[in-house]
């Protein structure tokens, strides 16, 4: 399997700009963004973002409302408050160098266990395995059953070929973007697929939840409320009509009342801006 995945790869790999770089810093803010945000609408993001914040450092000396600014038209703006919080603890604690090793990367703020392994791979070119929601679905796939949280990590890191790391978990990334499709797999286009347990049936990859929809949901008017903010402070009697919820003041103030409590919003004078 590791050979056949490595050649098909070796001869499909996308061509996308953080697989040019293995600049920590650029790799972090790749994969923040990639996260939950699809692959064409971060590159040009991905571009804008490293242009104003080259660095660890130039992200954390500027202010969390820039860098919320920055992120705009990427969503889950929390994401953008993490990172933030993960650049000036790198200032901080390691004079704006990303560590290479798992335990003090695990120890900064904002970034988790799969952004670190991420770094770790892409840019230390390390054998971790990655467990994010492509790999995971090809993971449970290949081994023909849903896998936990943990024994989904150490079946991704017991499959890396050793010196491998970074081409490995791109291959992951790409089978699983582009041949192990959620929905609708092409089996036959597969080369793994001889060495695949899941032969039709209930698919082991199938989330045990289906997810909300957008519209209509908390987070499209937190959505709302960040974009409105990115423009000025909004004023509070203005909150639910920033929300997209002028019937129903109540939620906004709860929206906002979330935005705060996450760090991406604070009150003052009677107005809701960014912080
Ligand atoms: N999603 C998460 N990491 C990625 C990567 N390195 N390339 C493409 N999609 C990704």
């Amino acid at each position: 399997m590791q050979q056949a995945l490595l050649s098909w790869s070796a001869r499909t790999r996308r061509d996308l700009p953080w697989r040019h770089t293995r600049d920590p810093w650029a790799i972090l803010v790749s994969e923040l963004m990639l996260q939950q945000t699809q692959v064409p609408r971060v590159v040009p993001k991905y571009h804008a973002f490293l242009e104003l914040f080259p660095s660890a450092s130039a992200c954390a000396s500027a202010s969390v409302a820039d860098v919320v600014r920055a992120w705009q038209g990427l969503g889950y703006n929390r994401r953008a408050v993490n990172l933030h919080r993960t650049a000036v603890a790198v200032v901080d604690r390691h004079d704006g160098e990303l560590p290479d090793d798992l335990d003090t990367l695990m120890a900064l703020p904002g970034i988790g266990p799969y952004t670190v392994r991420a770094v770790l791979t892409f840019a230390f070119g390390r054998d971790v395995g990655i467990v994010e929601s492509n790999t995971g679905r090809v993971l449970a796939r290949v081994a023909g059953r849903p896998l936990s949280t943990r024994d989904a990590q150490r079946l991704a890191d017991e499959v890396v070929p050793e010196g491998e790391g970074w081409a490995w978990n791109q291959a992951m990334i790409d089978l699983g973007a582009t041949v192990c499709l959620r929905r609708a797999p092409k089996c036959g286009e597969c080369p793994v697929a001889v060495h695949c347990r899941w032969h039709g049936g209930p698919d082991p990859a199938a989330p045990a939840h289906k997810q909300s929809t957008f519209a209509g949901s908390d987070r499209q008017g937190r959505g709302r409320l960040v974009d409105a903010m990115r423009l000025g402070p909004v004023p509070f009697d203005f909150i639910a009509d920033a929300a997209g919820w002028p019937d129903d003041p109540a939620r906004a103030h709860r929206a906002a009342d979330t935005l705060i409590a996450d760090g991406l919003a604070i009150e003052l004078d009677g107005v809701l801006r960014l912080p």
